[in-house]
């Protein structure tokens, strides 16, 4: 198989060629400069500044609060520390849905004030206008289907999407809907796993799934998550590959018990 880690720029055609070549795509979230660089050093291939930042940087309970203004902040860090990855950033809640001259406008903002390469929008055939509205201004758009957090007040609860035969087939539906749209890939969020291999393989764009199995065509996690930093939410699709909550307390425990013990700082450590 070619890899692509050694490709100096990802851009939407790459993930175009990932996909048709079999190469699955590794997509995390960030929010901040130092993250970004860190990620974007590990060649991982899209780094999404996801709303999810209302959550884990904000602490929101949901991602309904964060503004254009507060995404185009973290968008604009992130893109600043960024060489090679995709940065992809979401449009948050209230800025695209009713209105697709709105949407145009919101997208124009993040792509001209953070210097990102894409947006990401939740839904499908109820937002095709304003997905079309920014496609046609040369923005590339990605999809979020199956369990879209920025409408949890419209189900009530963060289950599992798509789990009957009516819901499975309006979710195929969006997703054909979506590529002959134009968009660049589709996020797959909490879907059977059976479900999200089909949409994959229905589709010529990339799928990357989270909580959608390992049929889709590249995977997505919270950075937060993933490294162990946010203890509270724990998925069975998540896996956790550090423990940060744990290593940052160790370090900070030190350090307060150093200071106390008037052991820090030290002779070496002062002019
Ligand atoms: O906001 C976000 O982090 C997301 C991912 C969970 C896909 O949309």
């Amino acid at each position: 198989m070619i890899s692509f880690k050694n490709v100096r720029k990802i851009t939407t055609h790459v993930l175009q060629e990932m996909k048709l070549k079999g190469e699955k795509i590794a997509m995390l979230t960030a929010y901040d400069f130092s993250m970004a660089k860190i990620l974007d050093n590990t060649g991982i291939d899209i780094i999404l500044v996801g709303d999810s930042a209302s959550n884990v940087m904000a602490g929101h309970e949901t991602t309904l609060p964060i503004t254009l203004d507060q995404m185009i902040y973290h968008a604009a860090s992130v893109v600043r520390a960024v060489d090679r990855a995709l940065v992809v950033v979401d449009l948050p809640f209230g800025t695209y849905q009713g209105d697709s001259k709105e949407a145009l406008i919101s997208a124009i903002r993040i792509m001209k004030e953070s210097g990102a390469s894409a947006v990401k929008l939740e839904g499908g055939s109820e937002i095709a206008e304003s997905v079309e509205r920014i496609l046609s201004a040369g923005i590339p758009v990605m999809g979020h289907l199956g369990l879209t957090p920025q409408s949890i007040y419209k189900f009530g609860t963060y289950s599992v999407r798509a789990t009957t035969e009516k819901e499975a087939e309006a979710l195929k539906k969006d997703a054909l809907l979506l590529e002959k749209a134009g968009c660049f890939g589709i996020v797959l969020e909490k879907i059977p796993a059976k479900l999200a291999a089909e949409v994959s393989a229905s589709l010529k764009i990339p799928t990357i799934g989270i909580g959608a199995g390992s049929g889709v065509d590249g995977q997505v996690l919270v950075l937060h998550d993933v490294l162990g930093i946010n203890q509270e939410f724990s998925p069975r699709f998540l896996r956790r590959y550090h423990n940060l909550f744990a290593e940052i307390s160790g370090a900070v425990n030190n350090y307060i018990h150093d200071v106390k013990n008037e052991d820090f700082p030290n002779e070496r450590e002062q002019y």
